[in-house]
């Protein structure tokens, strides 16, 4: 028996990345999926692999910047399959770029709309079906950029962080209810949002990251959909309020250093004395 037998799950950003292998994975596990994305034929292609394999799925799409089409979503779930237990609030792009006094407004904007009204749009309107279903999981993606600055991602960066403590301020109100409310910490993943846009892709920029932390290879949707599963599961029955990292060790420090001769080199050996003593 699948871990997320007789469960209803909404999973967004459906059509790729870490929602395309959350959505396989839940249905893999028994859940019925309303997948929902702006893109069309990506996630119609997941709902078509999901009944290929005999699960259930449904696609919606859904611009999760828009009140009404994110209440509409979750409507659908309990419309389709009559009950709702899992939102993975997922959707997202890397949004405004560069230096900040560059960056504009309506770019600010439009990041955080994807990036964290969207989530409080998915958490908004899971409260009322899973008071009904007697509780749920609901489930966002942050990022490890959401626990310290990133490089010319100033928008990306504090969007992330509010995810962060919105999904804290959410679970404190809705664990009365058995609705526990946390997020997801990836570090850098292999996904077509962050082979976008750089010369070569995938090819040119997995081996890169694959050095980035101390377990040598690039993050995969997978390494997330698996966490997210466990936070779907009554497995994670005691979590809430939690952001959960995943990231192979980057946060962990650099696996290398600097100070011995860059990445390849080994690192420091033996013992290391007062500094006045080795000249
Ligand atoms: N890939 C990484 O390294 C990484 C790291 C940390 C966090 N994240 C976060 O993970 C989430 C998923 O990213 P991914 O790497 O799978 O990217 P992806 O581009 O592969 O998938 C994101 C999906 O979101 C959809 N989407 C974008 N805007 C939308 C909107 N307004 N309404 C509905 N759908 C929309 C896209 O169409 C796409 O299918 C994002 O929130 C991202 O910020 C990714």
């Amino acid at each position: 028996m699948g871990k997320l037998e007789g469960k209803v799950a909404v999973v967004t950003g459906a059509a790729s990345g870490l929602g395309r292998a959350s959505a396989l994975r839940f249905a893999k596990e028994g859940a019925a999926v309303v997948a929902a994305d702006l893109n069309s034929h990506g996630a119609e292609l997941v709902v078509a692999e999901i009944a290929a394999a005999g699960g259930r799925a449904v696609y919606q799409r859904s611009d999760v910047t828009s009140e009404s089409e994110v209440k509409a979503l979750i409507e659908r779930a309990v419309r389709e399959y009559g009950r709702l237990d899992i939102t993975y609030n997922n959707a997202g792009v890397i949004g405004a770029m560069g230096s900040i006094d560059s960056t504009s407004e309506a770019d600010w904007d439009k990041t955080f709309a994807i990036l964290t009204k969207a989530v409080f749009f998915g958490i908004k309107h899971s409260v009322q079906p899973m008071r009904k279903s007697g509780g749920g999981s609901i489930i966002s993606t942050a990022s490890i950029a959401g626990m310290s600055g990133s490089f010319r991602l100033h928008a990306y960066s504090a969007a992330k962080a509010a995810v962060i403590n919105l999904t804290r301020t959410a679970a404190l109100e809705l664990g009365r209810d058995k609705i526990r409310v946390n997020c997801i910490c990836p570090g850098i993943i292999s996904t077509p949002l962050v082979h976008g846009g750089i010369p070569g892709g995938k090819e040119a920029i997995d081996p890169l990251i694959g050095k980035a932390q101390a377990i040598q290879r690039a993050g995969q949707a997978e390494d997330i959909a698996n966490m997210a599963l466990f936070l779907a599961s009554d497995e994670a029955s005691w979590v809430t309020g939690a952001a959960m990292v995943v990231d192979g060790g980057f946060t962990a420090g650099q696996p290398f250093s600097l100070a011995t001769g860059g990445l390849d080199q080994p690192g420091p050996a033996g013992y290391s004395g007062p500094s006045f003593e080795r000249g």
